[in-house]
């Protein structure tokens, strides 16, 4: 059977074993997966374990995307750009691919799944970390009109935005210089959410009909859901389908199939 595998630490908690027996089942492909706990610096050593046994593909978490990324001998230019690996898979002729599925992943939750559009919209990313960096290829090739990434650390959003300025219209700012600014689609990516924290954001943020996207989720709404609700955001959504969405990315490259996410988030909303 073929068999793949998610590296985590902590990773009691991941979903992806149900993701993805959920997409085989779906899509009549036969494969095994697995969580597998990771010791710190053991990374490359489990990897190396688990390809010589014959692993056919993984799923990397926190914190060994930076350890993927270098144990590939060959990326995807998407994770490239994004610095990070979280998808591993073992080509024909043994060579390891690294690719990174997690901006495709909230693209596709974005369009596909939402129905919302990106292409031609003044897009607000808020946050300039490891997760805005793996999103910002994928989001810029839907050619919105412009991203503006704001930031608290404002040299970090304006790095970010530089180093991807040949994707398209992009740059950096502080919260503050968001005043009297208007966008369409703001997508929360700073790890405030995580404890109960909402970035200082100006009011009138939001044009008429704009959506707010975060890439965290939970049972309750965000504070930044909370937040675009009250301010008049005409629909919201939380990452769900992003983790959903990037394990679809990852299955399909794995297996030449692309699952249908909808029941999948279906089944994980109302185990939340
Ligand atoms: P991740 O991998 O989740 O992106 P990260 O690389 O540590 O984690 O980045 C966290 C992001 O959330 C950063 O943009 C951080 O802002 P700074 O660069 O200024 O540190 C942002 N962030 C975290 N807590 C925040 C808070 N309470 N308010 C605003 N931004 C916050």
């Amino acid at each position: 059977m073929n068999k793949y595998a998610v590296f985590g630490n902590p990773i009691a908690h991941s979903k992806s074993p149900d993701i993805h027996r959920a997409f085989a089942i779906q899509t009549g492909e036969a494969l095994t997966y697995e969580k597998q706990w990771v010791a710190e610096d053991g990374f490359e050593a489990a990897a190396k374990v688990f390809f010589a046994e014959g692993g056919c593909g993984l799923n990397i978490t926190v914190p060994f995307k930076l350890d993927a990324f270098s144990f590939a001998d060959a990326l995807t230019e998407r994770a490239q750009t994004a610095g990070a690996v979280n998808t591993l898979k073992r080509e024909s002729d043994g060579s390891i691919l690294g690719d990174n599925t997690d901006g495709q992943g909230m693209v596709s939750d974005i369009i596909d799944n939402h129905g919302w559009t990106i292409s031609g919209k003044r897009v607000l990313i808020l946050g300039a970390g490891g997760a805005v960096r793996g999103v910002l290829q994928p989001l810029l090739a839907q050619q919105p009109e412009s991203v503006v990434i704001a930031n608290r650390t404002v040299s970090k959003a304006e790095a970010l935005a530089k180093s991807f300025s040949q994707y398209g219209a992009v740059k950096g700012c502080s919260f503050d210089a968001l005043q009297s600014q208007i966008f369409d689609v703001i997508i929360n990516g700073t790890s405030a959410s995580l404890s109960g924290d909402l970035p200082p954001l100006p009011e009138q943020l939001l044009a008429a009909n704009a959506c707010c996207y975060d890439m965290m989720y939970g049972a309750e709404p965000t504070v930044f859901l909370v937040w675009a609700d009250k301010q008049g955001a005409q629909q919201c959504a939380d990452g769900l389908g992003m983790l959903v969405g990037q394990a679809a990315e990852s299955f399909l490259l794995w297996r030449g199939v692309k699952p249908d996410t909808s029941p999948v988030i279906s089944t994980l909303r109302a185990q939340l």
